[in-house]
């Protein structure tokens, strides 16, 4: 059965394991004559990459991705595209001690029940290393979007480390990059400084949420009922490591307003319909409506703490385990990266969707 696959005309197959020679991605159904080199993809893979300060695992991941094939003299050729990342840390002593243990809050008990055999060494196949591969993958997809979509943006953030969130007054979008944890809030950069620090320091670890927005959609990507646009942001979020919940604009908030103040109002503008408000995260039906699509995904905390634990072992007897090794103390800071990525690709696959069941959309206003 194959489950590792995603996407419907831009088809993306990741591969590998954290602690395998390499992991990566293969693209298929990439339009062919896009500009293509490593260095456009090496730009986001910098942002996700490992050991960049001391708020991410110290793990030392050059994740240089190379292109193997789908690529001629500079452009795109329409056939399958090979990403690979070869991974350059792996330190499998460092998990010596989980061989036979199951670590709390990781897969390692489920693949094991599930596969009778397990890659023990960093989780294998669960690793949020794979996220690199989809990083890689994603911006294949900003490429092709980049001539087909010239005025999309998508722009990923954190509004929420553990109980704290950001001021939405205080959001500049300017200061995402100028702070480790891909904030619009500058203030709630420095709270969060002081708070991780103290929660590394007595290696514990705490949860996030992370707002994607997609700005300069066209209105009708998405169809009825099954290839909503929603439905595909929210499965290609919620397949992200430690993603433990999606909301699609208004989202849970969204069962606290009345009718009247969620229905985002609609008036004729000069260059078509504009909207009120944004309840709906640009999305009506599964189809997008022409404003920014908006999500955001909760990411649970790190697991694998320094902290002891109890669990049990293979043969059934209890146990207890610290999980050593090198850990983020908040995954949801490099979980911004793979967002925008995973954000990318669905975006791409529905354009494309769009072109082969419509071509134009129909319904004329004004
Ligand atoms: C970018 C990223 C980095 C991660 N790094 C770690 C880590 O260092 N330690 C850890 O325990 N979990 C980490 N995770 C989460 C685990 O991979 C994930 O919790 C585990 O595989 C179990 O899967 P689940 O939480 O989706 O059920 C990371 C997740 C992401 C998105």
């Amino acid at each position: 059965m194959s489950t590792n696959s995603f996407g419907r005309l831009f088809t993306v197959t990741t591969w590998g394991e954290s602690h395998g020679p390499a992991l990566g991605a293969t693209v298929d159904g990439c339009p062919p004559n896009i500009p293509l080199d490593a260095s456009m993809l090496q730009v986001w893979l910098d942002k996700r990459k490992p050991g960049q300060n001391k708020y991410t695992t110290q793990r030392q991941e050059a994740d240089e991705v190379e292109i193997l094939s789908g690529v001629f003299e500079g452009k795109t050729t329409g056939t399958p595209i090979q990403l690979m990342i070869r991974n350059t840390d792996q330190r499998s002593k460092d998990y010596g001690d989980i061989m036979d243990k199951f670590r709390p809050g990781h897969a390692d008990i489920t693949y094991w029940q599930k596969y009778g055999i397990r890659d023990y060494r960093g989780g294998g196949r669960s690793s949020a290393r794979e996220t690199a591969a989809r990083v890689a993958a994603g911006g294949v997809a900003r490429e092709v979007l980049k001539s087909m979509l010239p005025d999309l943006k998508i722009t990923g953030y954190m509004v929420q480390m553990g109980p704290d969130k950001i001021d939405r007054n205080a959001i500049d979008l300017s200061q995402i990059e100028q702070n480790p944890f891909w904030t619009p809030d500058a203030d709630a950069a420095e709270r969060w400084a002081d708070y991780l620090n103290g929660l590394r320091k007595s290696g514990n670890s705490v949860g996030a949420v992370i707002e994607v927005i997609a700005s300069g959609a066209p209105a009708g990507l998405g169809a009825p009922v099954y290839g909503k646009i929603d439905t595909d942001i929210a499965t290609a979020m919620m397949s992200i490591n430690a993603v433990k919940g999606v909301e699609i604009g208004a989202g849970f908030g969204a069962a606290e307003l009345t009718g009247e103040d969620n229905a985002d109002e609609i008036f004729m503008g000069q260059d078509g319909p504009q909207y009120s408000s944004n309840h709906a995260g640009g999305i009506l039906g599964g189809i997008s409506t022409g404003q920014d699509l908006v999500c955001r995904f909760a990411v649970k905390p790190t697991s694998s703490i320094l902290k002891t634990r109890k669990t049990i072992t293979k043969s059934g007897e209890e146990a207890e385990i610290i999980t050593k090794g090198r850990h983020d103390p908040c995954v949801g800071i490099r979980a911004v990266p793979v967002g925008e990525a995973m954000m990318a690709c669905v975006i791409l696959d529905h354009v494309l969707l769009h072109r082969g069941q419509i071509g134009e959309n129909q319904g004329k206003i004004g």
